[in-house]
């Protein structure tokens, strides 16, 4: 079976560390791996196909730092080349990105069967570019690999099961690679407080929006007053916050890899951020997530008060931070335990 992986951002990079890990022990399927070039720096990139030993793309198209529309509307024409000549049986997708939607058109014209990984999962805000990009992917694939109960419930809900396509709880490939590396983390030599808060923002409905901006950076530089934050900075935030003069006090590092991530994590008291990956990540590592976020597709860690949705406003952010009090029950099964990826390589096979 020959399988094509559409891999293009930092979060995909880490999923297939963990599905192509499980690829690679099955000697039926040959796994050719094309690489978008959405995100290019080498520590946005590159040094996770090098720690997590995913192997080197067979093919790199280079189409990053556009708009939506010319990075999409590229990547169809060039990953549309790859298929024609690959001829593969599957495509494979992670996720929500602009990489996503764009090899699953490509699945949908040319009749490929398609494997969408981390399906089912809505924000129902579609003004959200992933919002729309999972929605589109969704309804093209023949396998939905669901990490939740939530996710399945969701398509259930869009009628999914009148639909030609199967629909798997496979859990969430995001705990594979939190259990496996975990072992490996990496501490990064910047100067670290012995309690720390790690943040992280990049997206776009917050750096987009100046206010949003500048009152999320208000509350992390108020919260660095009381205990060091630590913000691997998103090339994206980077920029704007200096074509915009905005002021940081807390300490602001280079994006890092997934083993110095992974330290970061397991060694704060709090995650504060905007990311979909970190939110649950702090949940794997048993850390309180603050979400600077309106909404969350992870919802469960919502109801079980492990997160809390803060959205952008000041206030809210340093109420949470002060008063609210979080879940510590976190031996609880919410993502499938680590097996995500084993279930996904069966579905392929048994299909
Ligand atoms: C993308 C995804 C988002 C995901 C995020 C993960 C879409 C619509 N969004 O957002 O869902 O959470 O990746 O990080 O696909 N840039 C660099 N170097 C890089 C990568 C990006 O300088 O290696 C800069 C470029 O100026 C680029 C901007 O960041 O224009 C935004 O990058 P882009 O890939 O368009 O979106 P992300 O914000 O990274
Ligand atoms: N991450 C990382 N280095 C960083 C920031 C994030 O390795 O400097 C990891 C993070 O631990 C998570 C993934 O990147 O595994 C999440 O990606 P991101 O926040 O870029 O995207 P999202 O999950 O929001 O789509």
């Amino acid at each position: 079976m020959k399988i094509i992986t559409i891999l293009g951002a930092r979060p995909q990079f880490i999923k297939a560390g963990s599905v192509s890990r499980e690829i690679s022990k099955c000697k039926d399927i040959n796994e050719i791996i094309v690489h978008t070039g959405q995100h290019y720096d080498v520590n946005m990139s590159d040094i996770f196909f090098d720690e997590m030993k995913i192997p080197k793309p067979n093919y790199f198209l280079g189409i990053g730092g556009k708009s939506h529309g010319a990075m999409t509307g590229q990547m169809i024409e060039k990953i549309e080349e790859v298929i024609l000549k690959e001829q593969p049986d599957w495509i494979l997708v992670y996720g929500d990105t602009n990489s996503t939607l764009a090899g699953a058109i490509v699945a949908s014209k040319l009749h490929i069967k398609l494997v969408h990984v981390e399906a089912g999962l809505r924000s129902f805000n579609m003004r959200m570019p992933e919002e729309v990009n999972r929605i589109l992917t969704d309804r093209v694939s023949q396998i939905l690999c669901c990490p939740t109960n939530t996710a399945i419930q969701n398509l259930k809900n869009e009628g999914y099961e009148n639909f030609d396509c199967k629909i798997v709880k496979s859990g969430d490939v995001m705990q594979d690679g939190a259990i496996f590396y975990k072992n490996l983390a990496v501490k990064p030599s910047c100067k670290i407080s012995d309690k720390y808060v790690l943040s992280t923002i990049h997206r776009a409905e917050n750096t987009d929006n100046l206010n949003r901006l500048n009152s999320i950076v208000k509350s992390l530089n108020e919260v660095n007053k009381n205990r060091q934050v630590i913000l691997p900075l998103h090339p994206r935030t980077k920029k704007i916050l200096e074509k915009n003069n905005i002021k940081t006090n807390f300490t602001i590092i280079d994006p890092v890899g997934y083993l110095e991530m992974i330290w970061l994590i397991d060694n704060c008291d709090l995650v504060m951020t905007d990311s979909g990956g970190l939110q649950k990540e702090a949940f794997f590592f048993k850390k309180p997530c603050i979400t600077l976020r309106d909404e969350t597709e992870w919802v469960e860690l919502i109801e079980n008060r492990f997160n809390v949705l803060v959205g952008a406003d000041k206030d809210k952010i340093l109420h949470a931070y002060n008063n609210y009090i979080f879940s510590d029950k976190f031996d609880i099964n919410l993502y499938g335990g680590g097996k995500a990826s084993k279930n996904i390589v069966v579905e392929l096979l048994e299909f």
